[in-house]
């Protein structure tokens, strides 16, 4: 009996590489939400295709990346220092993270990036093909490839150019923007085609599906059925599949002891305050900025609170060389900087602001998980109650799903803190029953969602707590990765019987 072979193919792979010698690297396996989810699913023998994160022009280099990288079931993808600057800053993240997430870009960076388009999306291209180039080595019949996210939208079409018979999903874990947005890029129609080589495409809500959908009828033309996209009797599946977390593995860290080490810390640290917590990879989408405006106007209407409420947001910087997250960098400590001025005293602050890189996270599907959970479990019973974590704030202005606020959720179950959370995340679509759920643009709203969270009653709490805990802990990673990949095998062999 051998366990059918399950090819992940995404941008990032689950480890991050460090160089200690010309031929010697250290690897950390970064426990993303993706790495978990596929761990736990035992019916397939997964297999990793990805870039490191990191330039290794030298062979000697290369090829003993390789090698530490087998050991971990890891394939590296090598893009060099150019591809990396026109595909990764460029076209994935200066152009299509921010048009999917219906953030316009700056005044200043729109005609810069209106010219250099073309030469970015053909390094798009390239990259996109040197991916297929290492999966098709790397394939056998019968395997399953599964490409994920935006950065690999031309993946399985390359893939298809390869071997037809090449089972392909391709899944994206960023919001699609309606068929109006996606409109204006000036590749809409080669990405959407490109996408459609795929057999199955799968997005978080129905929402995104329904978009991608329309994009393909008025776009391309195409026909929309409930089952997907048709071209001349051609059909490609699209879909919804919710993604959710290992809830086991944040529930069973409760025990550890490192971890009661890092509660008891905190309890020091904020004793006699209720604690907020914020927890976001340092990104435009995540409407840091409106967060702390919020929190401001909360303290300037309620003057009773101020010195007994800390906000804790802890943000991880990420794509550090694309000049719209420098810009965001440096707002963000100025809005921290101005509150902390005005409300802070000479013993207390009212915002903690941890911009770091924890040397457990690499700024994978889910950002610093380790820490992040340590803090989530200061709702452990052994804080005097006030101590702990009272109120977790996700104000997104966009996110695909939004894991943090799962992970908050799960590790709730004894403190029962309650959740605010972006109605433009998707999570919303699943949480919404027992968070407070807010529109992050408007402040005032924030504010009172915040006033109301830090009053609510112990009843109220274990409610809405109960609605979430029991969605977060049934709805898991294992489950939305067996669903997706059985339903690609099941449309394989429906196109099949088509014929
Ligand atoms: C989002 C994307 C992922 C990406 C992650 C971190 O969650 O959907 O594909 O890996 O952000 O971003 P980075 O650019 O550091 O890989």
């Amino acid at each position: 009996f051998s366990r059918q072979r399950l090819l992940v193919v995404a941008n990032r792979l689950p480890v991050s590489a460090i160089r200690r010698g010309e031929d010697s690297w250290s690897l950390e396996i970064s426990a993303g939400g993706l790495v978990s989810a596929l761990l736990g699913v035992k019916e397939f023998e997964a297999r990793w295709i990805g870039w490191a994160g990191v330039n290794v022009p030298d062979e000697i280099g290369q090829k003993a990346l390789t090698k530490a990288l087998a050991e971990k079931r890891c394939i590296p993808v090598f893009l060099d220092e150019d591809i990396v600057h026109q595909y990764y800053n460029g076209y994935c993240n200066n152009i299509l993270w921010p048009l999917f997430h219906y953030l316009g870009l700056p005044q200043e960076d729109r005609l810069a990036t209106t010219r250099s388009f073309q030469s970015q999306f053909a390094a798009y291209i390239k990259a996109n093909q040197m991916f297929a180039d290492v999966v098709n080595k790397h394939y056998k019949d019968g395997d399953v490839v599964w490409c994920h996210d935006y950065h690999l939208m031309f993946l399985p079409k390359c893939l298809k150019e390869y071997n037809s018979d090449m089972k392909v999903g391709w899944f994206l874990h960023t919001p699609f923007p309606s068929s109006e947005i996606h409109r204006t890029l000036p590749s809409r129609s080669d990405l959407l085609r490109a996408v459609l080589a795929a057999d199955l495409v799968g997005f978080h809500t129905y929402d995104y599906a329904r978009h991608f959908v329309s994009a393909c009828t008025r776009i391309l033309g195409f026909e929309g059925t409930p089952e997907g996209v048709e071209d001349q009797g051609r059909l490609t599946r699209v879909a919804a599949f919710p993604i959710g977390i290992d809830s086991e593995r944040f529930i069973r860290a409760l025990e550890i002891n490192p971890v009661q080490v890092h509660i008891k810390e905190l309890q020091e640290t904020f004793a006699g305050r209720k604690v907020m917590l914020g927890v976001d990879r340092l990104d435009m989408i995540k409407g840091i900025p409106q967060k702390l405006l919020a929190f401001e106007k909360f303290l300037e209407e309620n003057s009773d609170w101020r010195g007994k409420v800390v906000l804790l947001q802890i943000a991880v910087p990420t794509r550090t060389d694309v000049p719209e997250y420098q810009r965001l960098t440096s707002q963000v400590h100025e809005i921290v900087g101005r509150i902390n001025g005005r409300f802070g005293t000479l013993t207390a602050v009212p915002i903690h602001h941890l911009f770091q890189q924890f040397e457990t996270c690499n700024s994978g599907t889910l950002t610093g998980q380790v820490v992040f959970q340590q803090l989530y479990l200061a709702g452990h019973p052994s804080l005097k109650p006030g101590d702990s974590i009272d109120v977790a704030l996700v104000t997104s202005l966009r996110d695909g799903m939004n894991l943090v606020s799962y992970e908050f959720v799960a590790c709730q179950d004894l403190k029962k803190g309650v959740l605010i959370l972006s109605e433009f995340a998707g999570a919303a679509q699943s949480l919404g029953a027992g968070a407070i759920l807010v529109n992050p643009w408007n402040i005032t709203e924030v504010a009172n969602a915040i006033a109301r969270a830090l009053n609510m009653s112990p009843e109220e709490r274990e409610k809405r707590h109960w609605h979430n805990f029991t969605h977060v802990t049934t709805h898991t990673a294992q489950e939305w990765a067996e669903t997706f990949v059985s339903e690609l095998n099941d449309t394989v062999v429906e196109a099949q019987l088509r014929i």
